[in-house]
């Protein structure tokens, strides 16, 4: 039989109309060829056809601290993941999966035939992992443990204990833990953290689209130990065989900028963070977590369904969000914080006005 293929959620992320205050991404507003470093030189066409772009590959090494032959370049963190999942996965295999999740990492699962188990993550436990929940999961047929960090849709972070207890219960089974870390730089270390540095059961996907805007570089990457990295890199030769060598050098030149970038976009959350908190404040037809971090959040909504809701934001055309049913929660609805600071008040705005529209006719 012909495998499913494609993504529900991001077909329709790829066809909604946007809207003037859209609070349906995920990552930050894309960043303006200008605000990036100049490369060195001019633009070279052509590569060497090798494995990667070296000096990109080095400056990954670098920023996160690991060996270069741990590094896999590829297109995006959406290809990072599903070369990770192609590495370890086949149709005899389990795969045990966040719930609430970014829905193409199950999509993936289910092309490539392994049977799904997921696990779930609490509203009222602030979508933290519960590692207990984990274990039961995952059976003797479980080859990958997949979470993300910052969790997708909710931005929850999982901190290293944690981590290392999902990566015991990963090894108990013979499986290995794949941590989708796109998100993660939004904690804006010093030293940016990855859970690559907690032993070898881990995988680490991650790409400069969500925290640093620019998702059109399309520069993603794998961390994991030399023998499944070069692995991945053997599947590289069949997928894209070579990168977009003037995006992979744009990238080399935004990592040595990658400070301002950061910068940038912290300035935006910050404020939006503030922004979204003190919303939620006034707002007792939502169930929702204080935001800490990241670029996105995940409310319920108390009375009435998000269908309605999207009705009634779409009557002003002005604003929209992520419906919850994308997810697998349908009572919850993500809301993008990578938006220029006036208009992500002006979309909590109009969010507000929805509500209150809401409040009084259900
Ligand atoms: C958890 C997660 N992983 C991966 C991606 C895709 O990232 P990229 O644009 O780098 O392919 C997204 C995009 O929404 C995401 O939310």
């Amino acid at each position: 039989m012909t495998p499913p293929v494609g993504s529900r959620y991001l077909r329709w992320a790829k066809l909604h109309r946007p809207s003037r205050y859209d609070l349906t991404s995920s990552g930050m507003p894309h960043l303006a060829l200008a605000d990036l470093p100049a490369p060195p030189g001019t633009l070279a066409l052509g590569g060497t056809g090798a494995y990667g772009y070296g000096a990109l590959g080095n400056a990954i090494a670098r920023r996160y601290r690991v060996p270069a032959d741990r590094v896999v370049q590829a297109l995006g963190c959406s290809m990072a993941n599903f070369l990770a999942m192609s590495a370890l996965l086949g149709p005899a295999d389990e795969v045990v999966i966040e719930h609430p999740a970014y829905e193409p990492l199950l999509s993936v699962a289910r092309h490539l035939g392994a049977s799904i188990r997921r696990f779930p993550r609490r509203a009222e436990d602030g979508f933290a992992i519960d590692p207990a929940e984990v274990a039961r999961a995952v059976t003797a047929r479980t080859r990958l443990i997949v979470i993300t960090n910052l969790h997708n849709p909710s931005g929850a972070f999982t901190d290293d204990e944690t981590l290392r207890e999902i990566g015991r219960i990963a090894e108990s089974a013979g499986a290995r833990a794949l941590v989708d870390e796109v998100y993660l730089d939004a904690l804006f270390e010093a030293e940016p953290r990855t859970s690559a540095h907690l032993g070898d059961v881990f995988i680490a996907t991650s790409s400069l689209t969500k925290v640093y805007g620019l998702a059109g570089l399309r520069c993603g990457w794998i961390l994991a130990e030399p023998r499944l990295a070069c692995r991945m890199w053997r599947m590289v030769e069949i997928a894209n065989n070579i990168g977009a060598h003037p995006a992979e050098q744009l990238a080399a030149a935004a990592f040595a900028g990658i400070d301002a970038i950061a910068a940038r976009s912290k300035a935006m959350l910050d404020a939006n963070r503030d922004a979204l908190n003190a919303f939620y404040r006034t707002r007792g037809d939502l169930e929702w977590t204080e935001h800490r971090a990241g670029s996105v959040s995940f409310p319920r909504l108390r009375r009435g369904s998000v269908r309605r809701l999207r009705r009634v934001l779409a009557a002003d055309g002005a604003t929209d969000i992520v419906p919850g049913a994308f997810f697998g929660m349908p009572d919850h609805f993500r809301i993008g914080l990578g938006v220029d600071p006036a208009a992500f008040a002006a979309g909590l705005e109009r969010l507000g006005r929805a509500l209150d529209h809401l409040d009084r006719t259900s």
